[in-house]
This record gives C-alpha cells, sequence and structure tokens, in this order.
C-alpha cells in the first residue's frame, strides 16, 4: 500500500443499510402491493431494442400508487427508464404528495428476474430530487424473483449525493 507523508490524510469508510427478504410474502402487506404493482407496470414496458422490460410503481403520501415502465426509442437517447416515467408521472399530476416508497422491477419475455432491479445512476439522483423536494425519505424496493432489497432512503443508494444547496 502507498504511504503518504501527509499525516492528515485518514481513511474513510461509508455503510450501507439495507434489509433483503428472499421472497414476497415476507414483505409487509404494502410492501407487497407495491412491489406486485411494480411487477404488473413490467406490462407497459416498451422496448424493442433490449427486450428488458422494467415496471416502477410509487406509493404516494396519500396512499395512492402511480406506475411507469421503460419506454424505448429508435434515437437511443429519447427513451427513458422506467423509474423516471413513474416519477415525473407522480409529480406531474400529484405536486403535493410525497414519493414514499418506489418500487422497481426488471425482466424478460414476461418474467421476473431472480436478482433485485437495481436503478441506474441517472433515476436515483432524480429521486434525490423528489425526496428533497418532499422532505422526507423515499424507500427503495428492488424487486427480484429469489430477492428483494428494501432501503429507506436515497442516500444509502446514492452516497455523497448532489446537493446544489449544501453549504
Ligand atoms: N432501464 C430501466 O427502465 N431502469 C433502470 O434502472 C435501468 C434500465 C431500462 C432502460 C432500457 O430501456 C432497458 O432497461 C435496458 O437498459
Amino acid at each position: 500500500m502507498r504511504t503518504y507523508s501527509n499525516d492528515t490524510m485518514t481513511n474513510k469508510e461509508i455503510k450501507i443499510n439495507f434489509q433483503e427478504f428472499s421472497s414476497f410474502e415476507e414483505l409487509d402487506a404494502s410492501d407487497r402491493t407495491l412491489a406486485e404493482a411494480a411487477v404488473s407496470a413490467q406490462k407497459g414496458s416498451y422496448a424493442p431494442y433490449s427486450k428488458f422490460n422494467v415496471g416502477a410503481a410509487i406509493r404516494l403520501s396519500n396512499g395512492k400508487i402511480v406506475s411507469g415502465a421503460n419506454q424505448e426509442n429508435d434515437a437511443f437517447p429519447s427513451g427513458l427508464c422506467a423509474e423516471r416515467t413513474a416519477m415525473f408521472y407522480a409529480n406531474a399530476n400529484n405536486p403535493d404528495e410525497a414519493m414514499e416508497e418506489i418500487a422497481i422491477a426488471g425482466g424478460q419475455d414476461g418474467n421476473l428476474c431472480d436478482s433485485p432491479a437495481t436503478p441506474c445512476g441517472a433515476c436515483r439522483q432524480v429521486m434525490a430530487q423528489y425526496q428533497n423536494k418532499s422532505g422526507r425519505p423515499m424507500g427503495i424496493l428492488m424487486v427480484g424473483s429469489k430477492k428483494i432489497w428494501k432501503f429507506e432512503k436515497v442516500e444509502d443508494i446514492l452516497p455523497l449525493i448532489f446537493d446544489s444547496l449544501k453549504k
């Protein structure tokens, strides 16, 4: 290992906390409903290029569930992930409701992947924005058929989050 002459340098560590479940049955009723809504939202996926169908479902602070799915385009950057489709719809139609939790499910040919669907960096950044806007933590449920991961807030999946207002 390289040694530094600067004795003010310290090594830091970031720990991520999350829960792992092995089936939908292990989830509490509201998480289970949201996970099932994300799976069902996969039906709205339009993915002629990747053939990877992603669904996202968001539980709002009024209890309503809204969903979205990935939409692809011939001009590749014009498409959008399921999570952002769902979040933009949620905020466009319910601007005063906090997004309490978002569930994500991915798979092919009507199937759900075994491992949890993990959101891309751009979607995480958008989650951070809406969490900040509402001032309430947004939970994230990454759904797979063999494993489900639950995170309590966006910081847990986007450490050192960008915040232009930070002092
Ligand atoms: N995709 C999502 O919808 N969400 C993610 O978090 C990652 C990727 C979509 C984008 C594209 O339509 C397909 O999955 C393959 O990358």
